[in-house]
């Protein structure tokens, strides 16, 4: 029988079952109840932090993590051009203006050189996001960010058990927050976890998190606060799921095993890279792909392979490509972001596929470059798609 493939479902079981029903038991739905604090306790416990404060969501606890640092209107923000729209939104929501840096070709992440070029006077931090699990080069963001006296807010959302020359993801900056949301390593439905080495700092977050209210000082709300917390439903399925996370980085190590061996003699697949000193757990394995070795364009290869039961999606829109964030910048000005763009294709991770159904989904792609054709001098992807529509293609 033919092995499913999963992009990026959910794995939830028994023990989620079981906790969920005995918050529903306990009538203890909302933001207070047991499993909030033993969530947050699991949490910190695993990478090895002072606390953790849970938060409705990764955006909320990016939201929080830059208003606690003080960022606002005025200030200029350094987000990599290529991440999810939620890593650069919450330096919006607090006035500042995101700075868009463009990405290193091969780890995909923050490129520090470019990083130090767009700083201004007016730079007073920076975003780093572990893209699909893969750590950040570190030590030289972090130089950059000593000599021009930025904080480092850790989009960790996609980064759950990576490590950085042994230091967690999560931890390497002022302030490093995660995502809950169900395509994520663990999940809570949705949700997000605030981490930071200063137990000040995150005792803070706590009370904005909860419309800035003391417990015990009443209705008195001493600063203008959020209403940003998680229910302990979602914390039951956070403390079953902690208790499976082991399980999960083997298997998400297993897959990225089988994908870097699958294309390891394949010119034309490059998986995104890790960074010298990176133990990553890769969350989401994606490649680019010569295409003039395919014929077809990304959207094509897509198809393909969902007709043979494989998902697949692409890489994340430069943001600099949105009308929010364009403000007459170019793209020209982001070519590494753009070119990844073009070419790559995220593929089948989830916790939930066998090996079975992972080296289908490596073959699958791998089969499209197969039936090559031989590689055109300097051929543009719009004339290769044309070609390969008039000849029936080359599936
Ligand atoms: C890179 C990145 N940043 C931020 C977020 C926002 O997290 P959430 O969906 O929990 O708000 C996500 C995930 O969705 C993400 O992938």
């Amino acid at each position: 029988m033919t092995k499913p493939c999963y992009l990026d479902d959910p794995n939830l079981g028994e023990l989620e079952k079981s906790y969920l029903n005995r918050c529903i038991d306990s009538t203890f739905v909302s933001t207070f109840g047991p499993f909030v604090p033993e969530f947050e306790a699991a949490f910190a416990r695993f990478l090895g932090a002072p606390g953790a404060v849970s938060v409705q969501s990764g955006t909320a606890g990016l939201h929080l993590a830059l208003h606690e640092l003080g960022l606002g209107p005025g200030d200029e923000v350094l987000v990599p051009a290529l991440t999810f729209v939620a890593s650069a939104n919450p330096v919006s929501y607090t006035g500042a203006r995101p700075v868009f840096v463009d990405v290193d070709a091969a780890t995909w992440n923050m490129e520090p050189d470019d990083a130090e070029l767009r700083i201004s006077e007016r730079t007073r931090a920076m975003v780093i996001v572990h893209l699909y699990g893969r750590i950040c080069e570190m030590e030289r963001l972090e130089e950059i960010a000593r000599r021009h006296n930025l904080c480092i807010i850790e989009d960790a959302t996609e980064a759950l058990g990576s490590r950085y020359k042994g230091r967690p993801a999560g931890t390497l900056g002022d302030l490093g927050v995660f995502s809950f949301n169900g395509n994520k390593l663990i999940t809570t439905g949705g949700g997000g976890m605030v981490v930071g080495r200063d137990p000040q700092r995150l005792s803070h977050i706590r009370f904005l998190a909860n419309q800035a209210r003391r417990e015990g000082a009443g209705y008195f709300h001493p600063e203008i606060g959020f209403n940003y917390r998680m229910t302990n439903l979602e914390a039951s399925l956070g403390l079953a799921q902690m208790q499976r996370l082991h399980e999960f980085i083997e298997t998400k190590r297993r897959i990225h095993g089988i994908y870097a061996e699958a294309f390891r003699d394949v010119g034309e697949l490059q998986l995104q890279a890790p960074c010298e000193g990176a133990d990553d757990v890769v969350w989401l394995n994606a490649v680019t792909i010569d295409t003039a070795h395919t014929g077809t364009g990304i959207p094509e290869i897509m198809e393909t392979l969902k007709q043979r039961g494989i998902p697949t999606r692409r890489l994340f829109m430069p943001l600099v490509c949105f009308p929010p964030y364009f403000e007459g910048r170019r793209e020209e000005a982001y070519p590494r972001a753009v070119r990844l763009y073009n070419e790559g294709l995220c593929l089948p991770s989830s916790t939930l596929n066998t090996a079975g159904g992972i080296r289908r989904a490596a073959e699958g792609l791998k089969g499209l470059l197969v039936k090559r054709r031989p590689r055109p001098a300097l051929v543009s992807a719009r004339t290769a798609g044309a070609a390969s529509a008039m000849t029936g293609g080359s599936r």
